[in-house]
């Protein structure tokens, strides 16, 4: 290959990156996640505490869910317009993005004593942490909820417990096994969790 010929070569490469880098719909990842930061925080931390945290959440789960909010097995009116043109790599590249980042601190209090055991009982006999892992930090397609907010957690139960959330019907069983008193004590006991 004559020299001539390569360096018009490498002079090529170099316009087509320049062209990439401006091209308007050569979107980033970083571009395509800004959009998800006016819902659930461009710190991690969303402004609405009935909203999920997304930061630092298992991958495997994330990528589940926005799978299921386009199937429409999880309804969320919020959710739906982000998820309707949103392909199998997008979903995997988004929930890989926010699953990298650190779980923020929200602040919330540990629960009182009295709550704390009447968590631990339920977890006794519907064994949360077999699925949730031992300090409720999740893996893979099992949410974490140690340190998720408590407004949250508590609607995403009453959601599953009222079928209103039918993306996993085991889970509903397990809601509907346990009293709304007892959710609410989960609720307050996980939004209080500190992982190390
Ligand atoms: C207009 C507000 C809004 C925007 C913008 C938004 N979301 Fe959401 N998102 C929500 C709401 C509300 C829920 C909870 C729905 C429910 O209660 O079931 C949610 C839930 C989720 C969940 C489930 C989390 C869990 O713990 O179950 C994921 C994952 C998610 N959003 C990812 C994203 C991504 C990625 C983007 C950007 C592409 C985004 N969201 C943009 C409002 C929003
Ligand atoms: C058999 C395994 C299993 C058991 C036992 C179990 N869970 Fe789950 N849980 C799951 C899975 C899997 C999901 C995610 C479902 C999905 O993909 O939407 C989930 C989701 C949740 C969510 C929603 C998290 C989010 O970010 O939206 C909460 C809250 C929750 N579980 C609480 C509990 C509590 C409290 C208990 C015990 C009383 C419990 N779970 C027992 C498997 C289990």
């Amino acid at each position: 290959m004559s020299r001539k010929f390569k360096t018009s070569i490498g002079g090529l490469l170099i316009v087509v990156l320049v062209l990439a880098a401006a091209h308007p719909h050569a979107e980033t990842i970083e571009d395509k996640a800004a959009v998800c930061g006016s819902c659930h925080g461009d710190d991690g931390i969303p402004p609405d505490k009935t909203l999920p945290v997304i930061w630092g959440q298992h991958q495997g789960y994330l990528y589940l869910q926005l799978r299921d909010f386009k199937r429409g097995t999880r309804k969320s009116d919020a959710m739906a317009p982000f998820v309707e043109q949103m392909e199998r790599e997008d979903m995997m590249a988004l929930a890989e993005y926010f699953s990298k980042k650190p779980w923020p601190d929200l602040r919330q209090p540990p629960a009182p004593a009295s709550v704390v055991t009447q968590a631990q009982r339920a977890n006794t006999s519907v064994g949360c942490t077999g699925c949730h892992q031992a300090q409720y930090q999740g893996e893979g397609t099992q949410p974490r909820l140690a340190g998720q907010f408590k407004e949250y957690l508590i609607k995403s139960m009453m959601d599953f417990r009222a079928q209103e959330r039918g993306n996993n019907p085991g889970m509903s069983d397990l809601m509907l096994a346990t009293t709304p008193g007892d959710l609410a004590a989960m609720a307050d006991y996980l939004a209080g969790l500190q992982l190390n």
